[in-house]
């Protein structure tokens, strides 16, 4: 039995692992999701929204769904339609869009769902920080309201995008710069953690034995996703945005360790690199909990578990 419901906002990238850390929230009974904003990443705006819509009709959630930040704070805008393909969500058939984007901005309804929740509410971001910056840099005084920003971005001890960044990072740096120093309980789930919960192949089948349409286009996803990842090496598909709502509702899944971190934002080689001080030399207080580990199979028990609340197919 729940004693108590975490309210969230999921701001997100929609992107295969965005969506099937979505999809993964959405029955998580711990979280009480409040809403759900866009931000531009895997690719621009408009499909990343289109898919936000798209994923949130599939799971049968009319939440609360707004459009973020089309660019970067300063960066020029980049895509990964190699990882996401030309939609963002290439592979499956999804349902027509039927959940609204509101006419107010993501900033605005991360803002409005703040003021209006009685307690603090937690914000799992698994795109371009662009969004949560905004939000910090227009609203100061609700940081008093975030309780923790669950995010998946960085990586201390390489990058993705290149030798030294992680995507997300590397997107909006100056973005992250502005979370990393923002003084909130932070939690970040980089590819240390991320790239050890790797989805295999043959569990990709096993997914889609669960039987319900969303199991299946899950596997579709992770199929699709797997597909850049099988080129680079991978064995499996890392769901790097699922571990971000592991972190929050099944921490004993993972390893933490508490560091000081800073993002780059110059070099030829290392912009948008998270920096951890790992033997304090810097003296600098830890401003991050750092997942570093996980325990992969108990992770995919995790996510059949939930996906097994879809019920089976008819
Ligand atoms: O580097 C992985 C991250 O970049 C994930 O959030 C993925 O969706 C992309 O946004
Ligand atoms: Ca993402």
């Amino acid at each position: 039995m729940i004693d108590k419901k975490i309210p969230v906002i999921l701001d997100g990238d929609p992107g295969h692992d965005d969506a099937i850390a979505w999809v993964l929230a959405a029955v998580e009974e711990k979280l009480d999701i409040l809403a759900v904003t866009s931000v531009s990443g895997n690719q621009t705006i408009e499909k990343t929204t289109l898919n936000a819509s798209k994923i949130l009709t599939l799971i049968e959630r009319p939440l609360p769904l707004a459009r973020g930040a089309a660019r970067p704070l300063f960066a020029e805008p980049m895509v990964a339609p190699s990882v996401h393909g030309k939609t963002g969500l290439d592979g499956p058939a999804l349902p027509e869009p039927k959940v609204p984007v509101l006419e107010k901005g993501a900033v605005t309804l991360m803002a409005e769902t703040l003021e209006a929740h009685p307690e603090a509410v937690t914000i799992i971001a698994t795109g371009p920080l662009t969004n949560v910056a905004l939000l910090l840099l227009t609203y100061p005084e609700l940081k008093e309201k975030i309780a923790a920003i669950y995010f998946m971005g960085g990586g201390i001890r390489h990058g993705n995008w290149t030798p030294a960044a992680e995507f997300n990072i590397l997107v909006d740096p100056e973005a992250a710069k502005i979370v990393l120093e923002s003084g909130l309980t932070l939690v970040m789930c980089g590819l240390d953690v991320t790239e050890r919960a790797l989805i295999m192949p043959s569990e990709f089948d096993e997914i889609e034995a669960l039987g319900s349409e969303v199991a299946k286009i899950v596997a579709g996803w992770l199929r699709f996703f797997y597909e850049f990842h099988a080129a680079k090496g991978y064995t499996g598909a890392p769901l790097h945005d699922a571990v971000a709502v592991a972190a929050l509702t099944a921490p004993e899944l993972l390893d933490f360790k508490a560091l000081s971190v800073e993002v780059e934002l110059t070099g030829d080689y290392c912009r948008g690199a998270t920096v951890a001080d790992w033997y304090g030399l810097f003296g600098k207080a830890p401003n991050v909990k750092v997942a570093m580990g996980i325990d992969r199979d108990k992770f995919f028990s995790w996510i059949k578990s939930h996906l097994e609340k879809y019920g089976r197919s008819a």
